[in-house]
């Protein structure tokens, strides 16, 4: 099709869908702005597009709350009964066989942009560690490196990125020698975006030759997992298993054989690790089951009264929080996009610079007024035939870097690092020493390869120098 016939072909579909304004700077532009503005229209699915304005965009309602729904059942971070706990040993040994198999890959999820963090650049690049201030990517790396040196399996590790970070993202990993794994088994890709809207549902315009758009959420991780070839890739390998966790979480344990076990044995199709909610207001999605389905919903769609709602021991009834930690089967992804799956949209108003298209004037705008839709890869869960979830303990694999002060900051999780590497040296009979208010009166930091979880220590407890009041120590 030549430029005219393209060009004709645009303005028509436009005009049928009121998006005709996109067409604006057209008599302006040279060929190649012409030729890279026909490219993002014809992208657009016209089809969904009047759906996703009335529906998502131009709606003031919330997410769609199931009628009815329950709190969800989970499989508790220890086994209580005589039967869960010959589960959990069986379901141990089989994560471990499956892991040593080469049948689980890494998966991280980095496309977000670290805005609230305050830190410019990809997050996985943000120093964190307590002493050797090692960034994410790094101590993720050396967490899959140990693991297949402790497992003996060539580990493999998928990092969805976004268009806007995709570049410095594998320059980052380039630079710093892949952080000692070989590069063929890093595969990064990016994800896929969303045109952002007016409130009155026009599309915007982020220059005279370009739509303005957004990384479609970390729900499109299932979309971009399949069209960026890589489940042809983990099938060729073998991998059927991903563990899937965020670019923000320095406690993370990727390869958890209890539950990558426990998925596996239960057949399960997607399935998380939770968590006992801090405070019956804690910002994080609630685990409920609806329809039979596990779903998660989130903190800002649960009513206070529910949410506060409480037991007869006092317990909340909603209690468990979803820490965006997952093991999903390769053959549920391949499932979903052979079957024309689409999740549902989250709509986020924000503020979106844009050409005004009065006057070509570009606009900041003061207040939020944009409009950006995301997908959430939890929305995926009621999907599955089935999905269970396992409890686990905040101080044990939850620390998420997300604000650059107080909750969920930087300070925070450092001193959780530091703490659950003091809790694992005294299980494993070291002396910590403490200040006499019971603080750690010490700065360690355990490496990876030394350790991955509270066992590897007491197999190299000699190893372990005293440590001394006021110690900075790096235990590799
Ligand atoms: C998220 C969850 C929340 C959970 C919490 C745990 C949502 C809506 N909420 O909150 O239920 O308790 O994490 O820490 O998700 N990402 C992409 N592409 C995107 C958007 C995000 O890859 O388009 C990635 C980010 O890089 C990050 C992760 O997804 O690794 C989470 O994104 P973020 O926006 O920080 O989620 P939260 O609102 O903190």
């Amino acid at each position: 099709m030549d430029f005219e016939e393209r060009y004709e072909k645009c303005s028509q579909l436009l005009h049928k869908y009121n998006q005709q304004h996109l067409l604006t700077f057209w008599g302006e532009l040279n060929k190649n702005s012409r030729d890279k503005l026909l490219k993002q229209i014809e992208e657009l699915d016209f089809k969904s597009l009047d759906e996703k304005i009335s529906r998502y965009v131009k709606s003031s309602a919330g997410a769609q709350l199931p009628e009815n729904f329950a709190p969800a059942p989970a499989y508790p971070s220890q086994p209580k009964t005589a039967e869960q706990k010959g589960k959990y040993a069986e379901a141990k040994k089989f994560g471990t066989e499956l892991i040593s198999n080469g049948k689980v890959a890494a998966f991280t999820v980095a496309g977000g942009q670290g805005t609230r963090l305050g830190f410019d650049g990809p997050k996985g690049d943000f120093a964190i560690s307590p002493v050797k201030n090692k960034t994410l990517f790094r101590l993720f790396a050396e967490m899959i490196k140990a693991a297949g040196e402790k497992y003996n399996f060539q580990p493999r590790w998928y990092i969805m990125t976004s268009p806007q970070n995709h570049t410095q993202t594998c320059e980052i990993f380039k630079n710093n020698n892949f952080y000692g794994l070989q590069s063929r088994d890093i595969f990064i890709f990016q994800q896929g975006t969303e045109v952002n809207f007016s409130s009155d549902g026009k599309i915007l315009l982020a220059e005279k030759d370009a739509l303005a758009t957004s990384p479609d959420g970390h729900g499109g991780s299932l979309k971009a997992l399949f069209e960026s070839g890589t489940v042809v890739d983990m099938k060729k390998l073998g991998i059927e298993y991903i563990s899937y966790f965020q670019v923000d979480n320095p406690l993370i344990n990727i390869f958890d054989p209890l539950f990558i076990g426990l998925h596996a044995m239960d057949n399960a199709e997607m399935s998380s690790k939770a968590l006992t909610k801090a405070g019956p207001l804690e910002k994080v999605g609630n685990f409920c089951l609806a329809d039979g389905k596990v779903t998660v919903i989130e903190y800002s769609d649960l009513s206070k009264e529910l949410a506060e709602k409480k037991n007869g021991d006092g317990s909340l009834v909603f209690s468990l929080g979803s820490i965006a930690i997952h093991i999903i089967s390769r053959s549920f992804v391949e499932q979903l996009n052979t079957g024309g799956f689409a999740l549902p949209y989250h709509k986020a108003v924000k503020k979106i610079p844009h050409v005004d298209i009065r006057n070509g004037d570009k606009i900041e705008s003061q207040k939020p007024d944009g409009i950006k839709l995301e997908t959430f890869v939890f929305d995926a869960l009621p999907l599955t035939k089935k999905s269970i979830i396992l409890e686990t303990i905040r101080s044990e694999e939850f620390a998420p870097v997300k604000n650059a002060i107080g909750t969920d900051s930087p300070q925070v999780a450092k001193k959780m690092m530091i703490d659950r590497a003091a809790l694992w040296l005294s299980q494993a009979g070291i002396k910590i020493p403490k200040k006499p208010d019971g603080l750690i009166d010490c700065r360690i930091e355990i490496a990876p390869s030394f350790a991955l979880c509270m066992e590897d220590i007491t197999e190299k407890k000699d190893k372990i120098p005293q440590i001394k009041p006021g110690d900075t120590v790096y235990i590799s």
